[in-house]
């Protein structure tokens, strides 16, 4: 498939692994990239300038294809050093990032200079619409469904991707429930022209977790899910365990009286302790509702040209057996 997102990002299949905290590192993103997607290095979760420097340079060991960096701008105190994670990403040559969080205007002018396509994401018309004003080259327009953030205005996917296509000049990605080629075809049906994957990807044989995650997202059913921190304004999606459900029971009881400090317990330091050690009742971790369509562990390739060659089949069968009958 050829779209504006496959030429703009120099990549085969118009498929991208999303910025994931502790598994977007460069086992994946290298197995990503190599198997024709975009692979993303999620420069949080290295911290440091220098830290994500090697992990570029251990990732550009895997593949010489295209790679990406996800930045997210979170709304935290002690804020990691933006300006140092861009200027390794602009001297490492990386050509796309993902942005996600707050809209990247502080950064867009380094990033223009130094040619790298910014994808901003975001979950709704009015921020994607934003992301186009301050110059982004494309938007990743994340539905309700997803895992992680997806805001607080709760449009899935079906209105949000066909609303996004009547605004939007950028080209946008769908993210948020995206699984297979049925996935594929209905994202570029509604306008979109490249699809992001998140939740299915950790469920592949390269991602860099314990496989308990693997085992749990397999296990879970697209009722699993659950959102937390909205009384904060700061909404996840996460897969139900006990941590979660403690949770939600303080935030009830609390109501909008709750304090960051009061489920810091649940939130804070989870994700080594989830995706490393496996161990899975650590707290809230993000799951999206596609848990319901991941049912096996594939290599990243395997699932790469099971997509394409599905949603090739839906296209010239399916969908051109109707328009003939
Ligand atoms: C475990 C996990 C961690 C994530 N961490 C981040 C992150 O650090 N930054 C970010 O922009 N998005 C993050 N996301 C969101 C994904 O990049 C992607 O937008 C989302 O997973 C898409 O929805 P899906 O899971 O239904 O595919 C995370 C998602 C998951 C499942």
């Amino acid at each position: 498939m050829k779209t504006r997102i496959t030429e703009m990002l120099g990549i085969q299949h118009p498929i991208v692994q999303g910025g994931m905290h502790y598994v977007g590192l460069a086992p994946l993103a290298a197995a990503v990239s190599n198997a024709g997607g975009l692979g993303i290095i999620t420069a949080l979760t290295l911290g440091t300038p220098e830290k994500l420097d090697a992990e570029i340079k251990k990732c550009r060991q895997m593949t010489d294809k295209p790679i990406g960096v996800n930045l997210t701008f979170l709304p935290t105190v002690n804020s990691p050093d933006y300006p140092g994670l861009v200027r390794v990403i602009i001297e490492n040559g990386v050509k796309a990032v993902e942005t996600a969080g707050n809209n990247p205007v502080q950064v867009m002018p380094f990033f223009k200079q130094a040619g790298v396509k910014v994808i901003h994401k975001c979950t709704s018309v009015r921020h994607a619409l934003k992301a186009e004003a301050i110059g982004c080259d494309a938007v990743s327009v994340d539905g309700f469904e997803c895992g992680g953030h997806p805001g607080e205005d709760d449009v899935p996917n079906m209105i949000l991707l066909p609303r996004a296509a009547d605004e939007l000049k950028i080209p946008f990605i769908a993210s948020g429930g995206m699984a297979d080629g049925r996935s594929l075809v209905a994202a570029m049906a509604m306008g979109a022209e490249g699809m992001n994957m998140g939740t299915r990807f950790i469920c592949t044989k390269e991602a860099p977790v314990h496989e308990n995650v693997k085992a749990a997202i397999v296990a879970a059913s697209e009722l699993d899910t659950r959102l937390v921190m909205r009384p904060l304004r700061n909404t996840e999606r996460v897969l139900r365990n006990g941590a979660v459900d403690r949770l939600i029971a303080k935030e009830k009881e609390l109501g909008s009286k709750i304090k960051f400090e009061d489920i810091i317990q649940e939130v804070a330091g989870v994700y080594p302790k989830v995706m490393q050690t496996g161990d899975m009742d650590a707290g809230a971790w993000s799951c999206g509702m596609v848990a319901g369509l991941i049912h096996d562990v594939p290599t990243v390739k395997e699932l790469i040209d099971r997509i394409m060659a599905e949603a090739e089949a839906i296209v010239r069968k399916r969908l051109e057996g109707f328009l003939a009958a």
